[in-house]
């Protein structure tokens, strides 16, 4: 045992708490991180390609393949009568989502074939050649015209209801109504969708997939397969972004990646083209939200009675569970007396709608806060005094819709700095002058803020594993059950590794997420992905340490608080090892240096049919300040200065935590400005490429952007480290952005109309709105739409 100086606690290169850049972020510049296309190809590779349909809903009386299996370089073309197993890969077990569809079709594009060929760009071309006879039957793509048409939920619908609604709005001073229509989102990753099979032995078969979810990757292909999941192993080092895009969607693809792979026995590699992943991959939901809300002459809202209606597309997919999250967040700061919240799923002939960050919780809020947007204007107040006057408060007015009481709330303090230091008041009124005098160019600024709620909502998807190998040499095997898609859950998670152990972060290897090593894993999403499996891996840290401990004690005869783990190294009594040299030792003297980890999240529990419980273990908050240019000629606007202060608990990695919050923020504009999805009478998805679908670009991000941690916050619950979840929350700051627009074109009608901007504001429905404002002014004194 030789006698070192140790460093001192801050030396290790690891750790929590501190800035370190995401593992792989030199190889994500300088293209070297591997992506599954980047993998080598095993010998004899063959390439698949789906074959689409061109009706939004009808019955196929006739498929006529022959041509498409005599294109050049085919080697088999599959259709749902050739899946082994059970032709449907529904994540809820509902039956309804086939792989590729056999009697009916039920949405533009969806997959009725796949071509397997020599390379990808003859099955891509053979796939063209297939003559489909159909009989057409009606069809439904808007969300309105399906529950007109009484088209069909998805799956059941969720109230959430507390006091009486109807006393409650009948008594309010002041009542109103209206709707809020939010446009849906592609998720856009830079990597789509790709599944590379390569078969084994007997039915086994190990599939890569850019999956957020490789244990549902496992349990789908299986079952499409007619085989039991120990047969199947499902594998992913990296995404390319996911964004939820993966949390079902991958499914598909590996299906048939695998279903190929094992019949022709060779290894099969898919990957749509980027139109073809649009058209066939479920997007954000859009909503058409319905309030009616009764309120008083200070502001404060006594009443909310409002539906939440979805376009779900074809099959339930996480429908259910997505708008669910959208009643939990119309709350979002605000304490409502009287409440009813309903949700419309709807079925409807369109992609089916999926994850997309936030999870409806975005499309809730928004109309949270539209209708918070029509109080103010009602009464010709700012919105944030109306905020401030229905904030979340003390015993009383602390109770969510859903009956869970609020413990943490912390958006006061949030809200009062951030209008502090980004000066909001001065800066307001000097854009309510520069408004008065300027013709053509007017300004906006809007402070709102988030409380977004942490866990999954199906209770039992909060819990995690983790393995962690020690080697002799000290090098340390970390895997998790969690998936890398960009936002540094590797990183965070090996933080946590090396802080347990005292060593430095590159003693840790990050390996592949693979289905072998931990098993039953839930989704990589809910933003929990930190939160689950940074507590599955410090419990397995922790178990390999009792062990070390209890075996350094008895060796060297000492008590065991006397064995502490410092930076590098083990102190044993009064000597310090080098961490490697103590492992060699524990090794030669037989301690199991492996342990698997588990974690379950304490403390949660939710009743769907009683509408009660304790869904979300805490909550992340945060608020933005936003100010916008427009131009009332053209439409055009821009986002010049936005100020965020956002609550990551005490963050694990602040460099990471505000790379979250500015690409959740950026992506959250796309949302709410330029991204619009447009189908057409025919049910064809028109917005499928970057051509016209317009994500913003790095010249659309706010000319100033000031992004601050609220350092002093720091969670109540025992999180891993006291941290708080950071990758969805941030999303729905830019609602900021939208109600500054509002405020630009309000201003044509001095202040005193609702601008009722629905989502996406893109510059063509800012200038339909201003020229509303226009005539309306011109008409007759302004008027609103208040019953
Ligand atoms: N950040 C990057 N760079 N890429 C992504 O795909 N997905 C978001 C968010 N941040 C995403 C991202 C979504 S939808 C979720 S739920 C979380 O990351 C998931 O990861 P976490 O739980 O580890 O935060
Ligand atoms: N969030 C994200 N993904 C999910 C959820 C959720 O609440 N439930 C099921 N999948
Ligand atoms: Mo995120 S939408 O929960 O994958």
């Amino acid at each position: 045992m030789g006698a070192h100086t140790p460093r001192s606690k801050t030396e290790i290169t690891g750790g929590t708490h501190v800035a370190r850049q995401h593992d792989s972020a030199h190889k994500h510049v300088t293209g070297s991180a591997d992506y599954i296309d980047d993998m080598p190809e095993p010998a004899g590779t063959l390439h698949a390609y789906l074959g689409l349909t061109d009706r939004a809903h009808a019955r196929i009386t006739a498929l006529d393949l022959d041509a498409v299996r005599a294109a050049e370089g085919v080697v088999a073309v599959l259709t749902g009568a050739d899946v082994p197993g059970v032709n449907d890969i529904s994540p809820t077990g509902r039956d309804d989502e086939p792989v590729l569809a056999t009697d009916t079709v039920l949405f533009h594009g969806q997959p009725v074939f796949a071509v397997i060929a020599e390379t990808r760009d003859l099955a891509r071309r053979a796939a063209k050649r297939a003559v489909i006879s159909y009989e057409d039957l009606p069809h439904i793509t808007d969300v309105r015209a399906a529950i007109e048409a009484n088209y069909p939920l998805v799956t059941d619908p969720l109230k959430l209801e507390r006091g009486d609604i109807a006393a409650g709005l009948s008594a309010a001073p002041r009542r109103l109504q209206g709707e809020m229509r939010i446009g849906g989102q592609d998720h856009f990753y830079l990597e789509g969708h790709i599944a590379m099979a390569i078969p084994g032995e007997d039915d086994e078969v190990t599939v890569w997939s850019s999956t957020q979810h490789p244990s549902e990757v496992q349990h789908m292909v299986a079952h499409a397969l007619g085989t039991v999941s120990n047969a199947v192993t499902v594998q992913i080092r990296r995404m390319g972004g996911g964004f939820g895009g993966k949390e079902t969607q991958a499914n598909q693809f590996a299906a048939i990646a695998a279903i190929a792979a094992k019949k022709l026995n060779r290894a099969v590699k898919i990957r749509p083209d980027r139109d073809d992943d649009m058209i066939i991959t479920g997007k954000r939901h859009d909503f058409v939200v319905d309030y009616d809300v009764g309120f008083d002459d200070s502001g404060k809202i006594h009443a909310l009675d409002a539906t939440f209606a979805a376009r779900c597309g074809f099959s339930s997919d996480l429908s259910g569970a997505v708008t669910d999250r959208a009643l939990f967040h119309a709350d979002n700061c605000y304490y409502f007396e009287d409440v009813r919240l309903t949700s419309k799923p709807m079925m409807t002939n369109t992609v089916s709608n999926t994850a997309f960050r936030g999870f409806g919780g975005p499309q809730g809020m928004l109309g949270g806060e539209r209708v918070i947007e029509e109080v103010a204007y009602a009464l010709g107040r700012d919105p944030l005094e109306i905020r401030k006057a229905n904030f979340y408060g003390g015993p009383g007015r602390d109770l969510t819709p859903y009956h869970q009481t609020v413990e943490d709330n912390i958006i006061e303090r949030v809200v009062d700095e951030l209008e502090t230091s980004s000066d909001y008041q001065a800066r307001r009124a000097e854009i309510i002058d520069f408004n008065e005098n300027s013709p053509v160019i007017r300004r906006g600024i809007a402070l709102t803020p988030v409380k977004f709620g942490i866990s999954f909502t199906a209770t039992w998807f909060n819990q995690a594993g983790a393995l962690v190998h020690v080697y002799q040499d000290g090098s340390i095997h970390l895997n998790h059950g969690g998936t890398e898609m960009g936002q540094g859950l590797n990183t965070k998670v090996a933080q946590v590794l090396a802080d347990e152990f005292q060593v430095d972060l590159d003693t840790i290897r990050i390996t592949a997420t693979t289905t072998g090593k931990v098993p039953n894993t839930s989704a990589t999403a809910a933003s929990s992905g930190t939160d689950l499996n940074g507590m599955a891996v410090a419990n397995a840290a922790q178990q390999i340490k009792t062990r070390l401990v209890a075996f350094a004690a008895e060796k060297f005869n000492i008590p065991e608080d006397q064995v502490e783990f410092e930076p590098n190294h083990v102190r044993v009594g009064n000597e310090l090892m080098p961490f490697g040299d103590f492992i060699k030792l524990a090794y030669q003297e037989r301690v199991q240096l492996s342990a698997a980890g588990f974690y379950k999240t304490p403390d949660i529990h939710w009743d769907r049919a009683a509408g009660k419980g304790r869904p979300f273990y805490y909550f992340a908050y945060g608020a933005a300040v936003s100010e916008v240019s427009i131009d009332t000629l053209t439409g055009e606007y821009q986002v010049d200065r936005v100020d965020v202060l956002h609550d990551t608990g005490r963050s694990l990695n602040p460099a990471l935590d505000i790379g979250q919050i500015e690409g959740a923020f950026v992506q959250g504009m796309g949302w709410l400005t330029t991204e619009e999805l447009w189908w057409d009478d025919k049910g064809r998805l028109r917005t499928h490429a970057p051509s016209t679908y317009k994500i913003p670009l790095a010249s659309d991000r706010p000319k100033i952007f000031n992004v601050k941690l609220a350092d002093w916050a720091e969670n109540r619950e025992p999180t891993v480290r006291r941290s708080k979840a950071v990758g969805e929350p941030p999303f729905m700051l830019p609602i900021s952005v939208l109600e500054a627009l509002g405020m630009a074109v309000a201003s044509i009608a001095d202040y005193k109309v609702s601008p009722r901007l629905d989502a996406p504001a893109t510059p063509e429905r800012v200038l339909m709105a201003v020229e509303r404002l226009k005539a309306m002014a011109d008409e007759q004194p302004a008027e609103n739409s208040e019953s």
